[in-house]
């Protein structure tokens, strides 16, 4: 069994980052809700515990608390912020209103050593807390301060029980990562078994338990998670696995080639490939409203995806990409769900017929894992860490009516774009932030519904207009417009307006999120 560590978390904004520190430890790790009943934690056998921070005080009605089988279990623990305050509440310790908030960085001043501080003289910590612990649970010790924080981090290092008022899991702490690293291996023992091969041995039975002898059925659509999900069952249950691609004529350039090109040497006859564009340009056509397009593009894709089902004799199991972020978040309904910008109706999504079994290999990874997987399985690099592309496709950014001419002006010149940006090694996949501070983690074109004047060999034209747009980004909710070298973007529009018939200026976008979105509509 892979070794685990149980999150519990207590509603910070950063309990997913936590996990995800852990697992680039090596070490499995699950988030799961503070009053999680205890049957379903302690069937992971954790070998240790985290407790997350969180927007309460523990001294409040009401407010969350550290069950008490946690401490029972005898396995150490590290508590955060507020989870170093239910730690310390339920020893016995006092935890009470600080004078001050204390929010920002603090330099952290090692008092005492212990394995999880080793982290060298004075390390730069970030701080955000209003509560403080007045009196210490017996056993305790204080092993760092800050100038603001007489007890910034403390412990019971003969029971492996520990606090840290700093956040160690956000990139504000340098050496948290470290920390929380020594924590699992050396406090909790954990060897880290958690290997790409070890994620597909797992999967792969899991997979295996599920369906048994049943058939299966995947969309893909060409995007990482699609495929990696699909090569996964692949590999779980081989033959008895059928896929569909279902080509919606709004697809990139070459994009059905490699997608196939992907799939047939491991598929074979069980790939299936629907050429669908005319029905769907022919259900789009008068379409300009943004919202109009994606639901319309959701409703063709599943009568399609059901019709190509249908062939295949209805298998009972679908594939669904799902992956954990999608999982934790779809579970929290009473912290509020962000406002609705757009409907991310994804082609690829789920038939609304519910009477598939679902089969979600991903469930419990996070998107890096998931190409690492990806990789791990050999599917080629183009496919594993290519940039987000929308499920609607290019009819989101073929703004205005989506028909069949204009779609291939704006693929031509996207593929230009991009192909002039992957020249320069301007076009970054992986979330590194050295390759971030120099490339754009999303570039495409976007076809606008105005036309200009322009001048070509003496004679006035009147065109499409093409806007670029390129971001810079870590988790696409917030994004900033990428610094582009003039001479890449002096190419791209002399390319484009040259080699696109119809097309007689270019712009570039030059507007963060917030607040515009990354994408045109
Ligand atoms: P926005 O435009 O909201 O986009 O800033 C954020 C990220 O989401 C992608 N996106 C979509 N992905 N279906 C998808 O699967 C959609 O309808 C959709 N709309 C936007 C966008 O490309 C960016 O990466």
């Amino acid at each position: 069994m892979t070794e685990t560590i149980v999150i519990l978390d207590f509603g910070s904004q950063y309990s997913q980052l936590i996990v995800r520190r852990v697992r680039e430890a090596q070490v499995y790790a699950e988030l799961l809700p503070w009053d999680a009943p205890e049957e379903s934690v302690m069937g992971l056998a954790p070998k240790g515990f985290i407790l997350s921070g969180g927007p309460r005080s523990v001294y409040e009605a009401g407010a969350p608390f550290l069950p008490a089988y946690v401490l029972a279990s005898g396995v150490p623990i590290l508590g955060i912020c507020y989870g170093m305050q239910a730690l310390v509440d339920a020893l016995g310790g006092k935890v009470a209103p600080a004078a001050d908030r204390e929010y920002g960085f603090a330099a952290l001043d090692i008092s005492q050593s212990s394995a999880l501080l080793r982290v060298g003289d004075h390390p730069q910590v970030w701080m955000s807390h209003g509560d403080r612990i007045e009196v210490m649970p017996p056993g305790f010790t204080v092993l760092a301060k800050t100038d603001n924080s007489p007890m910034a981090a403390l412990g019971d290092l003969e029971h492996g029980y520990y606090g840290l008022q700093f956040h160690p899991e956000v990139g504000h702490t340098p050496a948290g990562g470290q920390i929380l690293e020594r924590f699992v291996r050396e406090v909790c023992g954990c060897q880290g078994d958690w290997t790409p091969e070890s994620i597909i041995d797992q999967a792969v039975q899991r997979i295996q338990a599920q369906v048994g002898a049943a058939r299966v059925l995947s969309a893909v659509s060409g995007g990482v998670d699609s495929s990696v999900a699909t090569a996964l069952v692949q590999r779980a249950v081989g033959e008895q696995l059928a896929a569909v691609f279902v080509d919606t004529g709004l697809m990139r350039q070459d994009e059905s080639t490699w997608v196939e090109a992907a799939f047939r040497d491991n598929l074979g006859g069980n790939l299936v490939m629907v050429d669908a564009a005319d029905q769907f340009f022919s259900a789009l056509a008068g379409v300009t409203a943004p919202e109009e397009k994606r639901r319309i593009i959701g409703e063709t894709f599943i009568r399609v995806f059901e019709t190509a089902a249908s062939e295949l004799g209805d298998p009972p199991y679908l594939v669904q990409g799902t992956i954990y972020p999608d999982v934790i978040e779809s579970r929290a309904p009473e912290r509020g769900h962000a406002q609705r910008i757009k409907t991310h109706h994804n082609v690829g999504g789920l038939p609304e017929r519910m009477d598939f079994a679902l089969v979600e290999p991903l469930r419990y990874l996070f998107k890096d894992e998931v190409r690492i997987v990806g990789e791990a399985l050999g599917l080629p690099a183009a496919l594993v860490w290519r940039q987000p592309f929308p499920g609607p496709g290019l009819a989101v950014r073929c703004l205005g009516e989506v028909t069949p001419e204009r779609v291939e002006k704006l693929r031509q010149a996207d593929a230009i774009f991009t192909a002039e940006l992957a020249a320069e090694g301007l076009l970054i996949y992986r979330q590194n932030q050295a390759a971030e501070a120099a490339g754009t983690a999303q570039a495409f074109a976007v076809l606008l519904p105005v036309k200009a004047v322009g001048v070509m060999g003496d004679q006035r034209t009147y065109e499409e207009v093409i806007a670029l747009r390129a971001v810079t980004t870590v988790d696409f909710m917030t994004a900033d417009w990428a610094r582009l070298p003039d001479g890449v973007l002096a190419r791209v529009a002399n390319r484009i307006v040259n080699e696109v018939q119809g097309v007689n200026r270019v712009a570039y976008d030059i507007t963060s999120k917030p607040p515009g979105t990354i994408e045109w509509e």
